[in-house]
């Protein structure tokens, strides 16, 4: 599937713009550096004047880190998902929410893809670490649930310590304006140190916003966990 760029109209171009500019002027002062730095690795590609032509960012992203962008009808199976990202390239629909959507949305849509994942994904450890995530989903069924936990509250909605106080690391806070506000200024209560065995064994909602966040030391200790993790699965490829 391609990405059919002359299908976006002026209220498509004109909700990525109001998007963007909204969640950067949180981000601006939020989300974790490797964020900020993976975005601005990205800018001539990745901004607020334009829907991003896959085609052009592909070239950028493949230059700095050799992932690139998949374009999938919506949502799709999870052994599809997993050997994606294990060939480095991870999955993103490319229809947008309408104007009357912008403030709460069912389902991701191409601006939680594409801002939410696609800066992480510039920088080199965190690319490889979701080829090794998806090599593990791929070759390790029964790993699945598991794995599934992990991304939810990394990937997904984990949070990171930086300068003493918590950061957005994962996508689904990155690119949600209302779950971003929340998670940043919830109770201490709510926020939960990160460990993967636990992780691993709490269930998640995917209908409404989290109750509680893990939150990461640095983004290394993720990496250095799931490298633990993983010498410990049966099948490695
Ligand atoms: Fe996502």
């Amino acid at each position: 599937m391609k990405q059919n760029y002359s299908n976006y109209n002026k209220e498509d171009q004109e909700v990525w713009s109001i998007l963007f500019s909204r969640q950067i002027a949180q981000l601006e002062e939020h989300a974790c550096t490797d964020f900020r730095l993976g975005l601005h690795r990205l800018r001539s590609e990745l901004n607020a004047d334009a829907i991003p032509d896959f085609d052009r960012l592909n070239t950028l992203l493949y230059k700095l880190s050799g992932w690139s962008i998949e374009v999938v009808p919506g949502l799709i199976s999870v052994n599809d998902f997993f050997m994606l990202l294990s060939q480095r390239k991870f999955p993103s629909s490319t229809w947008l929410r309408k104007k009357d959507q912008i403030h709460y949305l069912e389902e991701p849509d191409m601006f939680h893809d594409v801002f939410g994942h696609i800066p992480m994904l510039a920088l080199k450890e965190y690319a490889d670490f979701m080829e090794q995530f998806g090599k593990a989903g791929m070759n390790n069924p029964e790993q699945v649930t598991s794995l599934q936990r992990l991304y939810w509250f990394t990937v997904e909605f984990g949070l990171v310590q930086e300068d003493g106080r918590q950061k957005i690391f994962g996508a689904g806070l990155a690119s949600s304006f209302g779950e971003s506000s929340e998670a940043l200024h919830c109770d201490k209560g709510d926020l939960r140190p990160f460990s993967l065995e636990t992780i691993m064994a709490t269930g998640f909602f995917t209908d409404r916003h989290q109750d509680f966040y893990f939150v990461l030391k640095e983004a290394q200790q993720l990496f250095d966990a799931f490298a633990e993790y993983r010498i410990t699965l049966p099948c490695l490829t």
